[in-house]
């Protein structure tokens, strides 16, 4: 058993390292199920957009809509108009098109819901019930659906059907990549290498390149992540939000009474946060940030740079997507589905063959 168990890992190892040799994919999706903050959009949706114009011309860059995800909870208006305004995103934040660019719907590819049975069929009650999300978003919900226990195993089916071996992707995200790799060893391990195992979230976190994983914060709360859901408005900043309200947000954030500009997430939290949105916006390293801004002591100087830097991104983020149509997207979604169904269905079959269907 070990002895198959290492050979086994030997085979996998060597298949990684070919698949970084030749043609990588990397794949990332992000829910729509409202409008962003400016959180999810520098945290998880620029990073990605930044590292995809990085790798697109040697790499397949798949971009998908979790929209079979999307209806595990509430949904903000319609989530038809939802995912066309989300994929608008990528296209506002700057995401170049080529022929390695896919964009699609998950819901578009059956493929996707066929693998998560298999592998529900893989998967243990054990392993599953332990994912901190599930726990999280079903505590004190008396009926909680089976979509919110069954999502990582759905979203390991996104992953395995591509050979995907870097999946960008937030922290709060990187137990369910652990999952994933667990299933596609196991089912390595019984039907031989049907699946690209993706690389550990250790180097997932390398590939980004980022240190940590991002998280800008709420804006009155800065111990607390910067959420959609939080109620009071000058907590968060909406893409959608009037670029002089969101200015106005920045300059009423909570800051500390330590009287120094100094990047400490433990005991200054909201000044390290705006060093954090400022150089995610303009794109510079946090090191260099911090660098510039070492020795100030007025917040409000360092406030007013920030609101400056968030007005001018919301203003042009806002012209670019008034500037794409719905038929825009609508063209680059079909190409991208019959791509993602030819690829899909082939690793599919794979995987019905093994079981026996096929
Ligand atoms: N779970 C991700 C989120 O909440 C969305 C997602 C679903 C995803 N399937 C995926 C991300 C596969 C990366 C790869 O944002």
């Amino acid at each position: 058993m070990e002895e198959v168990r290492s050979s086994s890992l030997l085979r996998s190892t060597i298949i990684n390292l070919m698949v970084d040799f030749y043609m990588k994919t990397i794949l990332t999706g992000i829910r729509s199920n409202s409008v962003l903050t400016i959180g999810n959009y520098l945290g998880a949706l620029l990073p990605m957009v930044r590292l995809a114009n990085k790798h697109s011309k040697d790499s397949q860059i798949n971009i998908f809509v979790p929209d079979l995800h999307s209806i595990i909870a509430d949904i903000d208006g319609d989530l038809q108009s939802n995912v066309i305004r989300t994929l608008k995103y990528y296209l506002a934040a700057g995401l170049e098109i080529n022929e390695n660019v896919h964009i699609y719907r998950q819901s578009y590819v059956p493929a996707h819901s066929e693998l998560c049975w298999i592998l529900n069929c893989v998967a243990t009650m054990g392993e599953t019930s332990r994912m901190i999300q599930y726990k999280e978003k079903s505590k004190g919900q008396e009926s909680c659906n089976v979509g919110i226990f069954d999502y990582p195993i759905l979203m390991a089916a996104d992953i395995l059907l591509y050979d995907a071996a870097y999946v960008p992707i937030g922290e709060d995200q990187f137990q369910h990549i652990e999952l994933t790799r667990n299933l596609a060893m196991r089912f390595n391990n019984r039907f031989g290498e049907i699946f690209t195992v993706p690389v550990k979230t250790e180097d997932q976190v390398k590939f980004m390149e980022v240190s940590e994983g991002i998280r800008i914060r709420d804006l009155l709360n800065p111990e607390k992540k910067m959420s959609k859901s939080t109620k009071a408005e000058n907590s968060k900043i909406m893409l959608d939000d009037e670029p002089e309200k969101a200015a106005k947000k920045i300059m009423s954030a909570t800051t500390d009474s330590l009287g120094k500009v100094k990047f400490d997430m433990f005991n200054q939290p909201g000044i390290s946060n705006l060093l954090q949105i400022e150089a995610l916006i303009n794109d510079v390293p946090l090191q260099d940030v911090i660098g510039a801004w070492a020795g100030e002591t007025r917040y409000g100087e360092l406030k007013k740079k920030v609101a400056e830097s968030v007005f001018n991104m919301l203003t042009d983020f806002q012209a670019k997507m008034a500037e794409i149509s719905d038929e825009q997207i609508y063209k680059l979604l079909e190409d991208g589905e019959i791509y993602a169904n030819k690829v899909a269905n082939a690793k599919l079959l794979e995987a019905q063959k093994a079981f026996g269907l096929r």
